[in-house]
């Protein structure tokens, strides 16, 4: 199937790399026009300029969500490109994990500057143009650390647990003005974050083992499996899908034990 998201203008952060490029590709696939965005300017300039090839309505900027003026003037920026933005995907975020009384003030700011304000900072600058043009959709990538705990882990899955919230909250909102707010979240997936996750245990090849383990079909997600939902999510195929979260996680959540 193609077309599924022809007259979509996405604005989607994080799109530089993992998960992000992997969606940033497959709504390509679905004839989306795109605004990427991500901090990281020379891996998104390299990405960016590889779909401008192919012909695709592509633009991007390099920028950081937390800082919010930066973020208005993007969707600004972004209208003039692509035309004015009628779907956004918050996907940007970092893996912040300490221990709750050793994690420092500075870790603290950055995990929920990105993964909580930085989403804020995009859902503030899109909502008016969508109000304007009559509706819109915006989807949060979140977690399954938005509604369980993996110790050691803190203060990320509050960031998350808070931008479920958000998502609940927005899309009551703002359903009466036709736009749709959702949540997706991935359990793992096999992005450059959890290769790092593996590293930071003495023995990452125990821990990679250990994380298969857990789930009940012996894998983790790839960034394309997640990219598939992200594509229903974003299209017109869900239009009464508001202000709740899709979990894909191979079942890893919902059991109690693995077997
Ligand atoms: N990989 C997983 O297992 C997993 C599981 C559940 C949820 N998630 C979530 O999915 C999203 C993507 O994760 P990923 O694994 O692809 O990560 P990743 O680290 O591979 O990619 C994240 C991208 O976001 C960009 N980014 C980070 N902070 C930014 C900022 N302040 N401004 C702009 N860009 C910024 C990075 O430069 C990077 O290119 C994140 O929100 C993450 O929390 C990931």
């Amino acid at each position: 199937m193609t077309g599924r998201l022809a007259g979509k203008r996405i604005f989607l952060t994080g799109a530089a790399q993992g998960i992000g490029l992997a969606i940033a590709k497959a709504f390509l696939r679905e004839e989306a026009a795109l605004f990427l965005v991500d901090r990281d300017s020379d891996l998104l300039e390299r990405e960016a300029k590889a779909f401008g090839e192919s012909g695709e309505k592509v633009a991007w900027l390099a920028a950081d969500i937390a800082d919010a003026a930066t973020i208005t003037g993007a969707v600004r920026q972004a209208a003039g490109k692509i035309g004015s933005i009628n779907a956004l995907v918050n996907n940007a975020g970092v893996n912040v994990f300490a221990e709750p009384l050793e994690t420092s003030d500075e870790e603290w700011s950055r995990c929920f500057d990105v993964n909580l304000k930085g989403a804020w900072n995009c859902c503030k600058a899109v909502l008016p143009g969508m109000m304007e043009a009559g509706g819109g959709v915006i989807l949060n990538i979140a977690s399954t650390h938005a509604f369980t705990i993996i110790p050691h882990t803190f203060p990320y899955p509050l960031a998350k647990h808070a931008l479920l919230g958000m998502t609940k909250s927005l899309g009551l909102e703002y359903a009466p003005r036709n736009i749709r707010v959702n949540a997706l979240a991935p359990g793992y997936v096999s992005t450059q974050k959890v290769i790092d996750y593996w590293n930071s245990f003495p023995d990452p090849e125990a821990a990679k083992a250990e994380t298969m383990r857990l789930h009940p079909g012996g894998r983790i997600a790839s960034p394309e499996e997640i990219a598939m939902a992200a594509v229903f999510m974003i299209s017109d195929e869900c239009p009464f899908m508001n202000a709740t979260c899709l979990t894909i996680d191979g079942g890893l959540s919902v059991q109690q034990h693995p077997a």
